[in-house]
């Protein structure tokens, strides 16, 4: 059996020598000069000394983004910071306040149709290093391949109950399902392949969308912080991952063909937080697997920022081997490689999400 057709991945990307070219990202149009062709006006030159791939051209929709309002506010910026690998200051990220009482959980979708970018890497380890800040932490694997849940060292062929359950059965409980990981405050809701019954089955049920919302529902009052790792598309799961969500964090690939996509995904967003979840909102936007010594890598990063403006995370997640190291360990690299840079990168992040969520914000409920 192949398994081909289990997700479903986007038209067009069997990987056959890709005739389009990649669609980037766009600021805003301006208003004034609707009629322009706005490729014309793209101020990033995008290198024609990328090996002899030809310069993008802009057939696609415009930047997902018509939010360059600022973030800034939350994370002191120094006059005299150094530059960070976005190219934009390093600002000083507040060490996060220690918490003595839990609750009100912040429900966060991991979230971008394509695989491979980070997501559940990005899960496993923003949740380790919010548990070594005090936050209690509740990671859902929302992919039927459960690779969150191999990660952690569970084996798919041995659960008892997974997320599949819990979404199907009336009678089943989060709290019957859940399981400690190695890290002490983070739990976990595994999953395995039945959850790609869950998709199929789900069609006929009231309140399809909300089906995650409603169980997640109890969780809320023992967490802070409840990270969702999504499946590779746009289906109905993903919708019940961004109708349960308070944000979402979109991790991207530095690569030429990451930003595919993207605007895809944000009419998604858009659409989900219109229709089902108005106060659903991006959290940021992290790019993953960055090589600072590659223009190639900059320049991507240039784009996102030019793109998204303060949403794109400060920190960037550095490619390095030791992330696959881990996940064969069937632990977060905090913990694997505590002092490593990629442990770090992840600690630093989660300092920069609980900035932005947590500063300021009145309760929410
Ligand atoms: N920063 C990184 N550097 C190198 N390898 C990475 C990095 N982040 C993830 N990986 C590896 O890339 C692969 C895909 O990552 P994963 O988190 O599973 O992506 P997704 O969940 O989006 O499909 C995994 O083998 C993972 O170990
Ligand atoms: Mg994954």
């Amino acid at each position: 059996m192949s398994g081909g057709g289990q997700f479903s991945g986007l038209p067009g990307q069997s990987g056959s020598g890709a005739p389009e070219m990649p669609p980037l990202l766009r600021p805003p149009v301006a208003p004034t000069s609707p009629g322009d062709d706005h490729r014309v006006s793209d101020p990033i030159p995008f290198p024609t000394s990328l090996s002899d791939e030809q310069p993008p051209t802009a057939d696609q929709p415009a930047a997902p983004t018509e939010q360059a309002s600022s973030t800034e506010h939350l994370v002191d910026v120094r006059p005299d910071a150094e530059l960070g690998p976005t190219g934009r200051p390093m600002p000083d990220l507040p060490e996060p306040r220690p918490v003595t009482t839990h609750g009100n959980a912040r429900v966060i979708s991991m979230c971008n149709q394509k695989g491979g970018v980070g997501k559940t890497t990005t899960t496993i380890n923003l949740g380790a290093s919010l548990a070594e800040y005090g936050r209690k932490v509740l990671l859902v694997d929302f992919d039927p391949q459960g690779s969150l849940s191999v990660g952690l060292g569970l084996n798919p062929h041995e659960m008892d109950l997974s997320i599949y359950n819990l979404l199907m059965e009336r009678d089943v409980d989060y709290e019957d399902v859940v399981v400690p990981t190695g890290v002490p405050g983070m739990d976990l809701l595994p999953s395995n392949i039945d959850l790609s019954a869950a998709e199929v089955q789900l069609v006929h049920e009231v309140a399809r969308e909300q089906t995650l919302q409603r169980i997640l529902a109890p969780a809320l009052e023992k967490y802070d912080v409840i990270l969702i790792d999504c499946q590779p598309s746009l289906g109905l799961l993903t919708v019940n991952a961004l109708t349960a969500s308070d944000g979402v964090i979109v991790p991207l690939e530095c690569e030429y063909f990451a930003l595919r996509g993207v605007a895809l995904l944000k009419t998604t967003i858009d659409k989900v937080q219109e229709r089902l979840n108005p106060k659903l909102e991006i959290d940021g936007v992290l790019g993953t697997m960055f090589d600072g010594r590659t223009l190639h890598s900059r320049e991507v990063m240039e784009r996102l920022v030019h793109a998204w403006g303060d949403k794109v995370f400060h920190t960037v997640i550095r490619r390095t081997i030791k992330f696959s190291d881990s996940t064969v360990a069937g632990e977060p690299i905090t913990t694997y490689a505590s002092s490593s840079a990629g442990a770090d990168s992840y600690r630093q992040l989660a300092k920069e999400v609980l900035a932005r969520v947590e500063t300021g914000e009145p309760a929410r409920g």
